[in-house]
């Protein structure tokens, strides 16, 4: 290889957003010396002026090989966008990317639902408490609703509240009242983690739109049962005295129902 050779193919190389968009977008636009294009940056990434449609992004038909709650919910939104901004970088990823965090990824951690539309949210650059708004969201909603029975075989699926992210709680304690109070031993409804992906499309949208459209930045506060943990907890992390807590917004109760330093269960603010 000469000198230039080299050179030519170093530069390709280097530049992930180059070589990204070599593959993509090339293909998109041939001719158009669009090859050479760079990925936005994170952060910068476009979002259509009138938004997305929230109900129509959330329900649009999932390609069959979409498989997982991660692509499904990521793999929902970029076809939306690509739909709406065709020339745009979106087109050049695959909803596959965020294969990782199905099931809440190697442990069951965030559930997958979460993290599509997280990653859309940090290529936009969407702001902390928009994307904390999200995640409490989750925690509270009964999922899944009712909004997509018209597209699975199952209707009217068994819902429950999770009180976390965590794709372990969210569908052990789902499956926890379905086995118990809804299977019949015969049919078993595998659409729960299906529907709650559009669930969450819509509702990540919804809040992108506020976003872009008129600047909301979001909102969070801690649970009503864990203010005062969170706050005390919080405070001891910036005294840096025992106890202090430096990451963690999640309900606690689930996980301490009782904390043995506080002398008994739930020391309710004391
Ligand atoms: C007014 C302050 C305050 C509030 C309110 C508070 N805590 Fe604590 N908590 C502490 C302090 C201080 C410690 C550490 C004590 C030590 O290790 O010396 C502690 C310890 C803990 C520990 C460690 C226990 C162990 O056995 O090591 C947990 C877990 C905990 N708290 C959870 C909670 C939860 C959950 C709530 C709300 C239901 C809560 N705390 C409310 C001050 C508070
Ligand atoms: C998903 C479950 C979960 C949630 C939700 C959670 N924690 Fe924890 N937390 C843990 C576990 C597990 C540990 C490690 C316990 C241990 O090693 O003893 C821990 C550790 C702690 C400790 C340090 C304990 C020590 O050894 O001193 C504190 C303090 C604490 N958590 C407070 C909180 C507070 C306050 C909240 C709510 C804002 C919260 N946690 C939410 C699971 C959780």
């Amino acid at each position: 290889m000469g000198i230039e050779a080299r050179k030519s193919r170093r530069s390709v190389l280097l530049g992930g957003g180059t070589l990204l968009a070599a593959a993509g977008l090339a293909a998109l636009d041939p001719g158009a010396g669009r090859a050479r294009m760079r990925l936005p940056e994170v952060g910068a990434w476009p979002w259509p002026k009138g938004g997305l449609d929230p109900v129509r992004t959330a329900g649009a038909a999932a390609d069959d090989d979409w498989h997982g709650c991660g692509v499904v919910s990521f793999g929902l939104i970029v076809e939306g966008l690509k739909r709406t901004l065709p020339r745009s970088a979106w087109p050049a990823l695959p909803p596959q990317l965020a294969s990782f965090a199905n099931g809440g990824g190697p442990y069951g951690s965030d559930c997958g639902a979460l993290q599509g539309p997280l990653l859309v949210m940090n290529l936009l650059g969407a702001p902390p408490e928009l994307r904390q708004e999200l995640y409490k969201w989750y925690c509270e909603f009964p999922f899944p609703s009712r909004d997509w029975d018209h597209l699975y075989p199952f209707k009217g699926t068994v819902t429950s509240v999770s009180r976390s992210p965590l794709c372990h709680q969210s569908r052990a304690i789902w499956e926890g009242v379905y086995l118990r109070e809804a299977y019949d031993g015969k049919a078993y409804d595998g659409t729960r983690c299906a529907k709650l992906p559009r669930d969450c499309v819509r509702k990540a949208v919804e809040l992108v739109n506020a976003w872009t459209s008129s600047g909301y930045r979001g909102s969070w506060a801690p649970d009503p049962g864990s203010q005062a943990c969170y706050d005390c907890h919080t405070r001891l992390y910036k005294d840096k005295q025992p106890g202090g807590i430096h990451s963690g917004k999640a309900d606690c109760g689930p996980c301490h129902a009782a904390v043995p330093e506080h002398g008994g269960p739930g020391p309710s603010g004391s």
